[in-house]
């Protein structure tokens, strides 16, 4: 009987400890969703959204589904970065054609009413299994990614109580209220260190911290580096403190080149997520050097396809291939898509990275 080779590294994971791979990881935020029409099949038997991110069964289903059809090197499991809000004693649904929903939040008394670690860790218990789940249904080489939304991005939400006008909502607070603010951030950065390193026990093998719209406050830096810049890194260090071994990638959105400059240069931050506007040079001058750069194909150009897409795809692996770097999108694809489209990206990443 021969002895079974050494495991190799996943191309992801090699990718965030700073090693560039040949041909580069490749996954698309938003991978799992409604231009699959799987997807949407799935989506269908489970009801609703929220339904379908808290049955197990089902969402390990469509955290599979594009790893099936494409073979991309890194699952995200399928949740949403609202459900801390609802582990916290939110209520939260999803209104057909609006998008999500919450009962807005605006006095002291409302943040010290939210709940403590301990019924998080209930509320999404069924999250856990839906990862401890794809750690066996996985293919050995796709790395698995865990994810939370970082306090500002998540506060907007909880704070407008919609997905409209919700910067606005939040910044009214932190300047009318700023004591509630504060304390709502204050608990919104222990609750998703907790439900983090919940993922990480449960099986996840990185996680990603959105903040979908820092770019809400790029413009206002000292309000970018106390509620954008400061709690991501205060998160990741916490998860490094207990887990040396797992690597955090961080998404500020809309964040200046140089804010996202200082991101990368922080010592817990192994990669900076980067949309579309960051110039490639810029990436790679100043970026790479200090982390795994993650990006940042124009979602728009997934839509069109064809000749455009594939010579920005070969553009992009041909300026930051050398150096530590994941293939993605500037930011998650959308239900417009054509499934044809996703395919010929892939193989174009592989390809353009032969040359
Ligand atoms: O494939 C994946 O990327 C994993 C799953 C995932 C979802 N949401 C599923 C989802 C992840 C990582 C998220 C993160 C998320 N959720 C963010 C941060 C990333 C980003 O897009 O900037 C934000 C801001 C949310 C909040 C949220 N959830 C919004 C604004 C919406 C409505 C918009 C829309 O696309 O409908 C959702 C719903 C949502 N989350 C869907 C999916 C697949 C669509 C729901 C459906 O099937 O109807």
């Amino acid at each position: 009987m021969t002895e079974p080779g050494p495991v190799a590294e996943k191309a992801l994971l090699q990718a965030l400890r700073g090693v560039p791979a040949n041909p580069p990881p490749i996954w698309l935020m938003r991978q799992a969703g409604r231009y699959l029409p799987e997807y949407r099949a799935t989506r269908a038997e489970a009801g609703s959204f929220l339904d379908l991110c808290y049955r197990p069964d089902l969402a390990c289903e469509v955290t599979l589904q594009p790893i099936r059809r494409y073979g991309f090197d890194a699952a995200i499991l399928f949740a949403d970065i609202l459900l801390v809000p609802q582990g916290l004693g939110r209520r939260l649904w999803f209104a057909t054609g609006e998008g999500p929903r919450l009962d807005p939040l605006t006095t002291m008394a409302e943040v010290e009413a939210l709940q403590d670690d301990a019924a998080v860790h209930e509320t999404l218990a069924p999250i856990y299994e839906t990862i401890r789940r794809l750690t066996i249904a996985l293919p050995q080489e796709t790395a698995l990614i865990g994810f939370a939304g970082a306090p500002w991005t998540v506060a907007t939400y909880m704070i407008a109580g919609r997905g409209k006008d919700e910067q606005a909502g939040a910044r009214r607070l932190m300047t009318e209220a700023p004591e509630t603010f504060a304390a709502l951030m204050r608990r919104l950065e222990d609750a998703t260190v907790a439900y983090l390193l919940g993922q990480l026990a449960a099986g996840a093998e990185t996680v990603k911290i959105f903040d979908s719209w820092a770019g809400a406050l790029a413009g206002a830096p000292e309000a970018f580096d106390r509620w954008c810049h400061a709690p991501i890194v205060s998160i990741a260090e916490r998860i490094r403190a207990e887990r040396p071994d797992a690597p955090v990638i961080a998404f500020a959105r809309g964040a200046t080149a140089e804010q996202t400059e200082a991101l990368a240069k922080e010592p817990a931050i192994a990669c900076v997520a980067v949309d579309e506007t960051v110039d490639l040079s810029f990436a790679k001058d100043r970026l790479q050097p200090h982390a795994t750069v993650q990006g940042n194909l124009d979602p728009g150009l997934l839509i069109e396809g064809g000749e455009p897409m594939r010579a920005a795809a070969r553009r992009i692996v041909e300026v930051l291939g050398d150096g530590p770097f994941i293939f993605n999108l500037g930011h998650g694809v959308t239900p417009d898509v054509d499934p044809a489209h996703v395919a010929d990206l892939v193989a174009t990443v592989r390809e353009a990275s032969k040359a």
